[in-house]
């Protein structure tokens, strides 16, 4: 190599460095929407964990929380209130306050300058919004206005789920039954679910007890999750029938789900049984998704072991095991599905779309 070439080199190697140097110092300037709720005290440590680049954390929730401090990599940080002035300067808007908030906020993070990550149903099915999985439409944030949407979290850990066997089999149909925790509905449900355990526990009555939920939680599962609908499913069920068509980008594929809520505190579970155009053996699914983002396989039932939403608390994937094959249809398989739904269904997959954005 001539001096001319060696010089030309070291110069390209500069340039290299300092680029990526340029990438790993830029950091954003970072507000969480709903910070006080459950899927915001969950961004908070997501953020932290995957040391997402942040110049500035802004902690927005309902005057009620104001002032409240909440730590932030191990720093203290003052709750404010969210107000139409919130967004001044900040660049990414992580929103988990719920629909009402989403619809009338997010246009003004917008406004101000910042690309919103939103939680809530608001705009999931807005054409004009991506609605996304980082491991199954990632390509679909480059469509974004503004907004880019997170999908229900009982959608989310299911697509992460269906996409790899989609695409090697093609589904035809997919009947869904979950099991959804009670922190799926907020801070409120939960405490209403240790309220009446520990009011059992003394042997008092639990019909006194302030209900969030539709019914006594504690001992008991309640077929109901969201509104119902005029066409007697509820809005939880289709949206798991609306978002997985949109998500997935294939209309055709036949969705039914009844949903589910059960008195464990995180993750949801879910029994899928589908349908597929092309044989796949139980075993060529387990192949397939041992090799898949986002996915592990607990499968072995010979030493008992299968996925349980309290082992799936405050992890990453969506855990999939009893894979068996449906015997009364010609394509079909059984799975089992459990993901915490504070984060792949919520915060964690906001925070992926948020690092596909930067
Ligand atoms: N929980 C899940 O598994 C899950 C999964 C996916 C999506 N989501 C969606 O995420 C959103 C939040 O759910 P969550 O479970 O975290 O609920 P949550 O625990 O009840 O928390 C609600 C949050 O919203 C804030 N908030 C309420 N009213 C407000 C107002 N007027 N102005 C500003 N902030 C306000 C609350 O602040 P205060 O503390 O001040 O009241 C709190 O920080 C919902 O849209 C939900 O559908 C939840």
């Amino acid at each position: 190599m001539s001096t001319k070439q060696s010089q030309r080199m070291r110069l390209l190697r500069f340039a290299r460095n300092d680029n990526r140097k340029d990438i790993m110092t830029k950091k954003y300037n970072v507000a969480i929407v709903g910070a006080t709720g459950m899927v915001g005290s969950e961004f908070i440590k997501v953020l932290a964990e995957r040391k997402f680049p942040v110049r500035e954390i802004r902690l927005l929730a309902s005057g009620r929380s104001k002032g409240k401090m909440l730590k932030f990599c191990g720093k203290d940080h003052e709750v404010q209130e969210l107000t139409k002035d919130s967004f001044k300067g900040i660049e990414i808007a992580l929103f988990s306050a719920g629909g009402g908030i989403s619809k009338e906020f997010a246009p003004v993070a917008v406004k101000a300058g910042a690309v919103v990550v939103d939680n809530s149903s608001a705009w999931r099915m807005d054409p004009e919004v991506p609605l996304v999985v980082p491991e199954v439409n990632p390509d679909a944030i480059k469509r974004h206005k503004g907004i880019i949407a997170n999908p229900n979290c009982s959608t989310i850990q299911m697509v992460v789920v269906l996409k790899p066997i989609h695409d090697a089999a093609r589904i035809k149909r997919v009947v869904v039954s979950t099991y959804q925790s009670t922190s799926g509905w907020g801070k409120e449900a939960v405490d209403q679910l240790w309220q009446e355990v520990k009011a059992a526990a003394k042997g008092e009555k639990l019909n006194k007890i302030k209900k969030v939920l539709p019914a006594q939680i504690a001992f008991n599962v309640i077929p109901h999750i969201d509104v119902f609908l005029p066409n007697k499913y509820t809005r939880e069920e289709m949206k798991m029938v609306n978002e997985t068509q949109k998500i997935m980008e294939d209309d055709s594929i036949k969705i039914t789900a009844t949903c589910v809520r059960v008195p464990v505190v995180i993750s949801h579970a879910e029994a899928l049984n589908i349908e597929t155009e092309k044989k796949l053996t139980p075993e060529q699914a387990t192949e397939i998704l041992r090799k898949s983002p986002g996915v592990e396989v607990i499968d072995d039932v010979s030493k008992g072991k299968y996925p349980l939403p309290i082992d799936a608390a405050g992890k990453d994937p969506s855990y999939v095991g009893r894979i068996r094959a449906d015997e009364s249809v010609e394509n079909g398989l059984n799975l089992w599905v459990v993901s915490d739904n504070l984060r792949k269904g919520a915060a964690l997959n906001a925070v992926q779309i948020a690092e596909l954005l930067i």
